[in-house]
């Protein structure tokens, strides 16, 4: 459920109609509704609240807009970063240093530091080497890290293989079978206090069952650890649940997340960490773009639209659909192929597609667009750096700016000696 709705054939975010944004800060551009955000982030929090001890670190990686993790920080979440950009993003926002949770199988020396030196709640560990680094840089600040180990528990998570993580092939983790032993020896370290497991198979999961599994995995490691006599007090369970781009299609609710949770973990007597972000942040935006033309094609026509796969990366990586619908829809639908101005054939949103009709100026919008969505803009083929605004009932403002080619090209130096 979103707050983007037609108003009188007019698409709206809230009470904003979405032409007024177009034309005050021009297309393409991410815009964000206040509304849903809050919504999602209540919605997946309750469906958590049975459980007895709980922390909820939103992933910043799906949308790291500072004016969206301000919405989170005040709907208590804490942050899963995998940077120090991200970490200092979490903080500029106002989220306690130890409510963040620093993820990620490279973090360097310098960002261990820097998240030690702000008081970082907890290190997701990804290998003993990345264990044994950590424990002597915090030795060496006369600091202790707080740290999980990531485990690998070698379960297909059914979802696109770019966006699995808990395959034993994947570069995430340690081995499942080696964990105990891993755990046992970093454990010891001075430097660190080891306080529990970490998992995450996988992004846009469409089923439970995988997730349930790797849980059940996992609590069995717990309890081997705890019984060979070491300590575990947290598990972190990883991100949320996928979220559906095509109207129709029917996904794990929180709800049912919670209740398979609760069930699985009943006598772990742990603290359970969540790391969610789609679930959360898909349905907050959408992608407002303009057509530039229409021109024939073989089979169907290509509408031409002013955003390209620089703004939304996700159907040319992941082959991912995106609802498209007009702004202001005529009633007429075409099949078409909707297409980018990058010159190359995966800047391509949708193929012979049943879409609104659509003339050159019309606007229209990709739906679910606020995970992994300007967070993953670019700028090739030299085009600006998308903005994104946020709107908040009948009030709405740009809340990152659109970064232009020229400000681009003013950080780029040529050396004296080249020319
Ligand atoms: N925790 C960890 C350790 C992760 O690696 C991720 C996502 C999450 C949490 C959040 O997962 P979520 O709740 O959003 O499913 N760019 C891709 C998605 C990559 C996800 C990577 N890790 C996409 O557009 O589909």
């Amino acid at each position: 459920m979103d707050h983007f709705d037609f108003c009188d054939g007019v698409l709206h975010a809230e009470n904003v109609p979405l032409p007024a944004i177009a034309d005050a800060v021009g297309t393409p551009v991410y815009v964000y509704s206040r509304a849903t955000l809050t919504r999602h982030a209540r919605v997946f929090r309750d469906a958590l609240a049975a459980l007895p001890r709980r922390h909820l670190a939103f992933a910043v990686k799906s949308n790291p807009n500072l004016s969206v993790l301000k919405v989170l920080a005040a709907e208590g979440y804490g942050a899963d970063v995998v940077s120090v950009g991200e970490l200092e993003r979490a903080l500029a926002a106002g989220m306690p240093a130890a409510d963040v949770v620093f993820s990620g199988v490279g973090k360097t020396a310098a960002e261990m530091r820097r998240a030690l030196e702000v008081g970082c709640g907890q290190f997701n560990l990804e290998s003993e080497e990345e264990g044994l680094e950590l424990a002597a840089i915090a030795r060496d600040m006369g600091m202790t890290a707080t740290c999980t180990l990531r485990v690998n528990p070698d379960v297909d998570a059914g979802t696109h293989g770019k966006i699995s993580t808990g395959k034993a092939e994947n570069k995430f983790g340690v081995p499942f079978d080696r964990a105990a032993a891993i755990y046992t020896r970093l454990a010891q370290q001075h430097g660190l206090l080891l306080r529990g497991l970490a998992l995450h198979i996988g992004s846009q999961l469409a089923s439970l069952d995988p997730l349930e599994a790797a849980f059940t995995k996992i609590g069995g490691l717990m309890r081997e650890i705890r019984a060979a006599g070491g300590t575990v007090t947290h598990m972190d369970l990883g991100g949320g649940v996928g979220v559906p781009y095509k109207a129709g299609d029917v996904f794990p609710s929180p709800e049912a997340y919670g209740a398979m949770v609760a069930r699985v973990t009943a006598d772990w007597d742990a603290t359970l960490m969540f790391e969610p972000g789609r679930v959360i942040t898909g349905n907050t935006g959408v992608l407002m773009t303009q057509v530039i033309r229409v021109k024939p094609g073989v089979a169907a026509p290509f509408v031409v639209v002013d955003a390209a796969m620089n703004d939304l990366a996700r159907p040319a990586m992941y082959d991912a659909w995106h609802d498209f619908v007009a702004v202001v829809p005529s009633g007429a639908q075409q099949v078409a192929n909707v297409v980018g101005p990058i010159c190359e054939s995966s800047d391509t949103f949708a193929i012979g597609r049943e879409i609104d009709t659509l003339a050159p100026g019309d606007l229209a919008v990709f739906r679910t667009a606020g995970a992994y969505g300007a967070t993953m803009a670019n700028t090739y083929n030299s085009r600006p750096l998308v903005p994104e605004v946020m709107v908040d009932g009948d009030k709405w403002a740009v809340v990152a700016d659109r970064i232009d080619p020229a400000t681009i090209l003013a950080a780029e130096r040529v050396p004296e000696w080249l020319v």
